[in-house]
Parts: structure tokens; sequence; C-alpha cells
């Protein structure tokens, strides 16, 4: 069978440590795998001065799918590796769905005393390539005591359009079929209106979709009193950020969450990478949670077409989840044992 040419970007601080795992559960899952790892991160900024060359951006769009582990240290000022390689590629690449379920595998424990397994299921679609993340702003009288400091959010009627329109089918596909936009249109007027407007029109579209809308503030609430209200949500690139740190925790913690950032139009390769950072605090002593960054090579197959080796990883990993409980392992412990699961 055709063999999936991959790109792997480890990156810094413990993205190194859950790639490898998410690798090797990769490599024994079935489908034919050739990778080439990119050092793009830290150490190549410090040696060289660059982040993501031009021709190396150009060389990864030759590949099928994209592996990221996560950038950022503290040796670098912050925005440098996060603007400059992690979002530079998510907006030349046009990955512009943000693909984070949020769902609380048996066994795990949620810090929700009145939540279960079937309460929290549901997945955030969130705006991958424009909100505040575009850079648009700037500062005057920089260090004084009248300075302003402005950063815009960037909301366009295509960009708008066809995420939501991506929420909606993805609505469709699922059991609740639910979407909840989430925004803040009673402050944020004009780009709130953009969302509401544009949802509003594409409902008509989806009559077998039921919708409902939820402020952010709200929303950030009823994660915590009364997840089993979502199915499926639908936000901007910054709520939708905060909102998935929130998701993680619900279920079962950030080492846990998985994402995806899809190019549904496959005009360039999706990439995906667990929700977390690079997590300086415990870097090189072995004790990040590679679980993440393995469903998200979960994610990875399902988004090729392989279903079934996504299947048997998120299979092997909802078994070592109700195996592990609280129990705390390292890194390639946790990774040896959903390979084994995987292999047999
Ligand atoms: P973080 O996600 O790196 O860490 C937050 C907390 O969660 C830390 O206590 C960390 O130890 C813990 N944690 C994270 N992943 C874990 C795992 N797999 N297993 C166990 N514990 C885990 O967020 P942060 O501290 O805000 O950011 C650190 C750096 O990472 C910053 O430079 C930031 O910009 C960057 N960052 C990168 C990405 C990415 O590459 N996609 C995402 C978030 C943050
Ligand atoms: C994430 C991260 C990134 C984001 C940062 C590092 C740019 O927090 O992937 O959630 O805000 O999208
Ligand atoms: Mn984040």
């Amino acid at each position: 069978s055709r063999s999936i040419r991959l790109a792997v970007i480890p990156g810094d601080g413990i993205g190194t440590e859950v790639v490898d795992e998410g690798l090797k559960v990769l490599q024994t899952v079935g489908p034919k795998v050739e990778t080439t790892t990119y050092d793009l991160g830290a150490r190549r900024y410090h040696a060289t001065g660059e982040t993501l060359p031009d021709a190396v951006l150009a060389e990864l769009r030759d590949y099928d799918a994209i592996l990221l582990g996560a950038v950022g240290d503290p040796s670098v000022p912050p925005g440098v590796l996060e603007r400059e390689l992690l979002l530079r590629l998510r907006f030349d690449l046009d990955h512009y769905v943000n693909l984070r379920p949020v769902k609380l595998f048996p066994g795990v424990t949620t810090p929700l005393a009145a939540s279960g397994p079937g309460d929290i299921d549901m997945v955030v679609v969130r705006e991958g390539t424009e909100g505040p993340y575009t850079g648009a702003g700037g500062a005057m009288r920089r260090g004084t005591p009248h300075e302003i400091a402005t950063q815009e959010s960037f909301n366009t009627a295509h960009g708008v359009e066809r995420v939501i329109r991506y929420a909606f089918d993805k609505a469709r596909g699922r059991d609740r079929k639910k979407l909840t936009l989430v925004h803040k249109t009673n402050v944020l007027t004009y780009a709130g209106d953009l969302w509401a407007r544009t949802f509003d029109r594409l409902a008509a579209e989806y009559p077998e979709v039921t919708t409902d809308y939820c402020h952010v503030d709200a929303a950030s609430m009823f994660f915590v009193s009364q997840p089993e209200r979502f199915d499926v949500i639908v936000t901007d690139n910054l709520f939708g950020d905060i909102l998935t740190d929130i998701g993680a925790a619900i279920a079962g913690g950030i080492g846990l969450a998985a994402s995806g950032n899809v190019n549904p139009d496959r005009t360039a390769p999706s990439m995906f990478e667990p929700v977390h950072g690079s997590a300086p605090d415990i870097a090189g002593q072995g004790k990040a949670d590679p679980t993440a960054t393995i469903l998200s090579v979960g994610m990875l197959l399902d988004h090729l077409g392989f279903t079934d080796a996504a299947g048997a990883i998120e299979r092997a990993v909802a078994d070592d989840l109700a195996e592990r409980g609280d129990a705390v392992r390292s890194t390639s412990r946790i990774g040896d044992d959903i390979t084994a699961r995987v292999a047999g």
C-alpha cells in the first residue's frame, strides 16, 4: 500500500520527548511511513538566527502531513518561535480549522465531580488563520507613560464562512448534531456581528443541526458546570485557544489533549500536534505524558484516510488510560505500553 511521507518537527522542550513516543506508535500501527525530521526551534534559532527559512517552508508543502511536538523556549523572546515558526506554518499552509476534541475517556479522573465520560465528548472547531493572531496592531510611544498598544482582531467574510461551514458539516456527522457558536457579540460588536450573521445564514442550510449561541465567558463557566451542553463548538482563534485549555483540564489534563491544524481543501499538508506547549518546567525529565501526541497521530491517520489505524490508536489509548488510572508513568513507559497494544 502507499506509504505516508511525514515531516516531523519535534521542536523544543518536551516536544522532542513526546514526538519520539508518537513515532513509535505510528511506526507500529500499520501504514508504511517515511519520516524526515526538521530541526526547527530554539536550538536552530540560537545557532543560525533562523526560525522558518522560506526554502524549508516550500519543502514542507510536499509532505502528506506534518507532526509537531511543541515550540517555545525561555531562552528565546516570547513570540519569536510562536509567531515566526508555529503561526507561520498554520497561516501559510492555510490550516483554517484547528480541530480540538475534548473527550473524557473511561477511567480518567476529571476534576468535575458530577461529570462522567458520557458528559464530556465535544469537538472545538477553532478558527486557525485569523482573529487576533494575525499580528495586526502596533505600539505608539513605546516605553513612555503614554504608550498605546493595539492588537487587532482580523475577521474576513471568507475566513469566517469557511470555518463555520466546516463546523456545520462536522456537527451533521455526529450523533447529537448540535453546534454552538461561541463569541462575545455583546462587546466585540463588529467581529461578533460577522460571526453571528454568517452562523445564522449557514444554519438555514443545515436544518438537521440544532444550533445555539454562548458568550465566551458563559461558555467557560459551562465547560466546568455543564460540559454536557456541548457537542460541536465553533469559535475564533483566541477564544478557541483558551477554551481548549479548559477543555483539556476537564478531560483529564493537558497531557491528553490532541489537535489537528487542518487544511480541509488539501491545498497543503495538515499538521498535527498536542494542544500543550514545550513545558520547560518538566523538560528533559521523562515526565511528559505523550498521550496527546499519540492521539494527534491518530487524527493524522484519520485525516489521511487510514481509518482502521486511527481507530486502533484510539482504542489502544482508551485501554491504556483505563488500565493506567491515576498511576504516574514515564514518557517512554506510556509510549511503550500503547505501542504494545497497537502491535497486538
Ligand atoms: P505548556 O503547555 O507548555 O505547560 C503548561 C503546564 O502543563 C506546565 O506545568 C507543564 O509542565 C504541563 N504540561 C504540558 N504538557 C504536558 C504533558 N504532555 N505532560 C504533563 N504535563 C504537561 O504551556 P506554557 O507553560 O504556557 O508554555 C510553555 C512554552 O510553550 C511557551 O514558550 C509557549 O509559547 C509554548 N507553547 C507552544 C505550544 C505549541 O507549540 N503548540 C502550545 C502552547 C504553548
Ligand atoms: C496552542 C498554543 C499556540 C496558540 C501558541 C504557542 C502560539 O497556545 O497551540 O494552543 O496560541 O495557538
Ligand atoms: Mn494554547
